[in-house]
């Protein structure tokens, strides 16, 4: 079949957030790219994701000139409260390690990310066909797709960087990858509603009943969590069955309640941890979900996927400009330090606040001696406020404006 050529130096499979801000970052530097997508624009903008950013997520964002809007419309938060035996304990951040997070919506990074690219003149093209990659072990790569017209394509480049997310078909590329996976006996049960704040912060809640997870989205619109059943049917879920049952877990003797809203959407979402190794094979490297996924409970996923673009997007920068492929080829084993520190520290929320699948009052016990020597002691708190907040990039001259 005869395809029409696109030539390009990096050809990118997958256009959610990682390989949106890679391409980017890869302009700004005047690395041609190619981002190409099997989803539509407007699925992607309305697949709901966790809402925590990272200060430097948002630094990634502000200051290479994507848009300005979350400082606009997202929240600053400097702490959150961890809930248990019926009372917060606040880890403030700000105090602790003089750090901040931002709360907003990760399918809004999304939207920001493409209008920045079209207005930029980025050649994304969402809604493809028949994406496969080819030749990726050869110093000539292609990807060979039919577009959104039905016009069969080949990208023809020098390296395939695959950012297909979490179904990812790119990483199945790489021979003698180890898929390191941890499943967990409970999904979450989330919910958007219309109802004001319930809470300053989020609050992360421990329960006999099942965590908790308080979080928001605006003035107007709230989105909170509950631990369910990784089978749970969203149809078996009245909204006053729900109420009812978040006001459970997060009672106390601080007397505190929930304001309750409307539902308008109802959601059960998987998790397990997942990471493969390695990241590349030849011209083949992987970055965000498609190598790695996290459980929700640390808000990590998007912020992840930022920091092995900023590591990916300079050595890109380096080989294309001088040839030296050094920091290419480090990039993996560079990438796993920080996907490492997230997997732990996503698992270790995840097990410290989550009731256990085994019906043993001991362990119910042991959460709790955890949260209590967490939130009363400072040095405890500022391993949780530092992993949260997220470690430092080292994204030097990309990010100048
Ligand atoms: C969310 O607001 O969707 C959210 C916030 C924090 C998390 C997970 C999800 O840890």
């Amino acid at each position: 079949m005869e395809r029409e050529i696109i030539t390009t130096k990096v050809g990118i499979v997958g256009g959610g957030p990682a390989g949106l801000m890679l391409s980017h970052l890869l302009s700004r530097e005047g690395v041609d790219n190619v981002v190409i997508d099997n989803r539509e624009h407007d699925v992607i903008a309305n697949t709901h994701r966790a809402g925590i950013l990272e200060a430097g997520s948002v630094r990634m964002l502000t200051d290479t000139g994507v848009d300005g809007r979350i400082l606009d419309e997202g929240y600053e938060h400097s702490g959150i409260y961890l809930r248990f035996n019926g009372e917060n304990h606040h880890i403030d951040f700000k105090k602790l390690v003089g750090q901040t997070v931002w709360l907003y919506a990760q399918n809004e990074v999304f939207v920001d990310l493409a209008a920045a690219r079209r207005r930029d003149g980025g050649d994304v093209r969402f809604g493809v066909t028949d994406a496969e990659v080819l030749d990726h072990d050869t110093d000539t790569p292609k990807i060979n797709f039919t577009d959104a017209d039905g016009v069969a394509k080949q990208i023809q480049c020098e390296v395939v960087v695959g950012s297909d997310g979490s179904r990812s078909r790119t990483r199945d590329l790489i021979p003698g990858r180890v898929k390191h996976t941890m499943r967990y006996p409970f999904a979450w049960f989330g919910i958007l509603c219309n109802a004001p704040f319930s809470s300053d912060e989020l609050i992360y809640c421990h329960s006999d009943k099942g965590f908790a997870l308080i979080s928001q989205r605006s003035e107007t619109v709230q989105r909170m969590y509950f631990q369910c059943s990784p089978d749970e049917n969203v149809e078996d879920w009245s909204d006053e069955r729900i109420w009812d049952h978040l006001d459970d877990i997060v009672t106390g003797p601080d007397g505190y309640q929930l304001k309750r809203g409307e539902i308008f959407d109802k959601v059960v979402l998987q998790f397990r941890s997942f990471v493969q190794e390695p990241m590349q094979h030849g011209n083949l490297f992987l970055a965000g979900d498609a190598a790695h996924t996290v459980p929700p409970t640390g808000a990590k996923g998007l912020n992840l996927a930022f920091g092995d673009v900023a590591l990916l997007a300079p050595a890109l920068v380096k080989w294309a400009k001088t040839g030296a492929r050094e920091d290419l080829d480090t990039y993996g084993e560079r990438a796993a330090k920080r996907i490492w520190k997230s997997q732990n520290f996503s698992y270790w929320m995840t097990q410290m606040l989550h009731t256990p699948a085994e019906d043993n009052p001991f362990l119910l016990k042991r959460q709790l001696g955890e949260l209590e020597a967490v939130t009363s002691s400072e040095d405890s708190m500022k391993y949780l406020a530092e992993s949260y907040t997220g470690w430092p990039y080292d994204l030097p001259e990309l990010m100048e404006a």
